[in-house]
């Protein structure tokens, strides 16, 4: 087949199982409309719709995934569209270059859209803690120059502060969080307190790991700016839980894993640099385009780079366009505010999330007392097949489990979890 006739055949879909998979994608995507549209006057569509589309996700049969740290489940089509672009890839590795690029950039298209940026704004890179690192890397500091971090921060916050600190001489402030904290004022003014004439940046985290609190970003922004300081954002979960806006927020950069909750495939992340600070950032590693992309592309001239997770990360983002991501952010935050509040009438539990529907979103982080967090995990995965995990620390009152609900976890579900919780705080492991 020459190259013309190869191309045609991959994007016409000749090719029987590119063909296939095309054809299950575009059902998947029917079904869901068809949903919507019998569904579209109702506020929060329960039952039936969340149901239908938790059946579009690829689980091993009775496993419910209530953890979204590390890696999340991938819907049907982002699984197939992986698939399809694998498979053209190791066909024909020469051919497949002639539009995969053009492809990369429609991704870059829908991905500005998605969190209302521009697509100039907009790196694709591999994951929050490539992104966190590359700012740390590439801003100029000087020995002495503070960087404002949280209490509460992922070793991916702290360490490319704690490399430079090493190398450079600047000083790393931790400013102190509760668990959860109280409103959005006594964060706001720990961060105040804390600003010095030496602060240069405030490097935090928007959805905090240890207690799935939603950090006031906002307010935050609007903080540094008066203070001329830099706002980087850890937003690791952000994409695909949050209906996101970085305009709104005002951050200056913002790095996420759409692994975790959009649904993308492991290995691409993504880092919003707001056009106005771009030109103060060095990027880390460098190849052709470092210093003639005028634009957030100079932060991703990574080499070779496994396409097809990238192409998948754009059918993820069409995936949750379909639904809705405002509609997505308050359906998770409807099943995490029903757990809090049936988990804050359990005797021997602590709630270690903010009940405020502002501070807080789809993860929940909680401990029993005289429970160990590694018991209430092992008993639920035992009994109910339900994945959470264990989290935090013992020195600032946040070692417990946490949970996400995102929106192929059903009521159903939440009251398994809460079923087995309560047997554990009443009768211990
Ligand atoms: C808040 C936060 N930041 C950063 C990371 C690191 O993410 P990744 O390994 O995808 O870079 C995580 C991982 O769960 C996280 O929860």
């Amino acid at each position: 087949m020459d190259r013309r006739k190869f191309i045609t055949a991959l994007i016409g879909g000749s090719a029987l199982s590119v063909y296939a998979l095309n054809r299950l994608n575009a059902a998947v995507y029917q079904s869901i409309v068809t949903l919507n549209q019998k569904y579209m006057k109702d506020n929060a569509p329960d039952g039936i719709y969340w149901n239908a589309l938790g059946d579009h996700f690829i689980f091993q049969d009775g496993l419910i995934m209530m953890n979204n740290g590390t890696v999340g489940p991938m819907p049907d089509p982002v699984f197939n569209t992986l698939i399809k672009y694998f498979k053209v890839q190791a066909t024909n590795p020469y051919d497949c270059y002639s539009f995969f690029p053009t492809k990369k950039e429609e991704v870059r298209v829908k991905l500005a859209k998605f969190i209302n940026a521009d697509p100039d704004e907009v790196a694709i890179n591999r994951n929050t803690t490539e992104g966190m690192s590359l700012v740390a890397n590439g801003l100029d500091l000087k020995e002495g120059d503070e960087v404002l971090i949280s209490s509460h921060e992922h070793p991916a916050g702290i360490h490319p502060w704690k490399l430079k600190e090493k190398r450079y001489g600047i000083k790393v402030k931790e400013v102190p969080l509760g668990a959860p904290p109280k409103s959005v004022d006594e964060i706001v003014n720990a961060f105040k307190n804390a600003i010095s004439p030496r602060t240069k940046v405030i490097s935090i985290s928007h959805t905090v790991y240890l207690t799935g609190l939603i950090s006031p970003v906002k307010e935050l922004s609007e903080l540094a700016h008066e203070h001329d300081i830099f706002l980087l954002a850890d937003s690791a979960h952000g994409i695909g839980m949050l209906d996101l806006d970085v305009k709104k927020l005002g951050i200056d950069v913002l790095a996420s894993s759409p692994y975790k909750w959009l649904g993308a495939p492991t290995g691409c992340g993504l880092l919003y640099v707001r056009k106005e600070v771009q030109d103060r950032i060095w990027p880390s590693i460098a190849s052709s385009g470092w210093d003639t992309h005028k634009n957030a592309r100079r932060f991703e001239t990574l080499g070779q780079r496994a396409d097809p997770l990238i192409l998948a990360l754009g059918e993820a983002i069409d995936f949750q366009n379909v639904i809705g991501k405002r509609r997505i952010e308050r359906r998770v935050k409807t099943l995490a505010g029903y757990l809090k509040k049936e988990l804050k009438s359990i005797p021997k539990v602590r709630l270690h999330t903010s009940t405020d529907l502002y501070l807080s979103g789809g993860l929940t982080a909680f401990s029993i007392e005289g429970v160990s967090p590694n018991q209430i995990v092992n008993y639920l995965r035992e009994k109910y097949n339900i994945v959470i995990r264990t989290i935090g620390r013992e020195r600032d009152n946040t070692h417990g489990v946490r949970v996400s609900t995102h929106v192929y976890i059903s009521f159903k579900h939440v009251d398994m979890l809460l079923e087995g919780v309560n047997y554990l705080a009443r009768h211990g492991a």
